[in-house]
């Protein structure tokens, strides 16, 4: 099978630099027997790096008929939701800044993360509606 769409790639290039950040971070909270922050470490882990991946591997292997702004969108929605929720939540649980500015990334991160979701899964349903694989 050649994969000629780029967007699969910018997926898993998003999703594994989560990964490196999220293992740094776990491996720092062990080091330092400080675990204040352990729920942003795991959803950068699982929003970041879990779920990024999971979305291109889908791209690749069944996204060949989706428009490209429809990857754009799910990629922009997904990243500035990783980026923002996961900045919030570290400034919220690690009591480094105010409510003034992790609230505010907290509802962004939070609502462009759930947008990302609904494409997404609106996307996996309509692309099996309009192109079923063979059986
Ligand atoms: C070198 C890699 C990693 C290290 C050293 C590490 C370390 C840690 C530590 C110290 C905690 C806090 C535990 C606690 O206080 O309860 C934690 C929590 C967590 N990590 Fe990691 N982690 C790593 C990779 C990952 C990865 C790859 C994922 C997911 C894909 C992940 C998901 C989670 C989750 C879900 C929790 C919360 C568990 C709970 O509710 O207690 N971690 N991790």
């Amino acid at each position: 099978m050649t994969i000629t769409s780029r967007w699969p790639h910018a997926f898993f290039a998003a999703a594994a630099t989560y990964a490196m950040i999220g293992v740094c971070w776990g491996l720092a909270m062990s080091i330092t027997q400080n675990h204040a922050t352990y729920s942003a470490h795991a959803h950068l882990n699982l929003l970041g790096w879990t779920s990024l991946a999971l979305m291109g591997t889908f791209y690749a292997l069944l996204g060949q008929g989706v428009a490209n702004w429809v990857k754009l969108t799910n990629f922009i929605l997904s990243n500035v939701g990783v980026i923002s929720m996961i900045s919030g939540l570290f400034m919220y649980l690690g009591q480094t800044g105010p409510a003034s500015i992790y609230g505010p990334l907290l509802a962004v991160g939070a609502l462009s993360t759930v947008s990302g979701f609904l494409l997404f899964g609106g996307t996996v349903i309509t692309t099996l509606v309009r192109k079923p694989a063979a059986a």
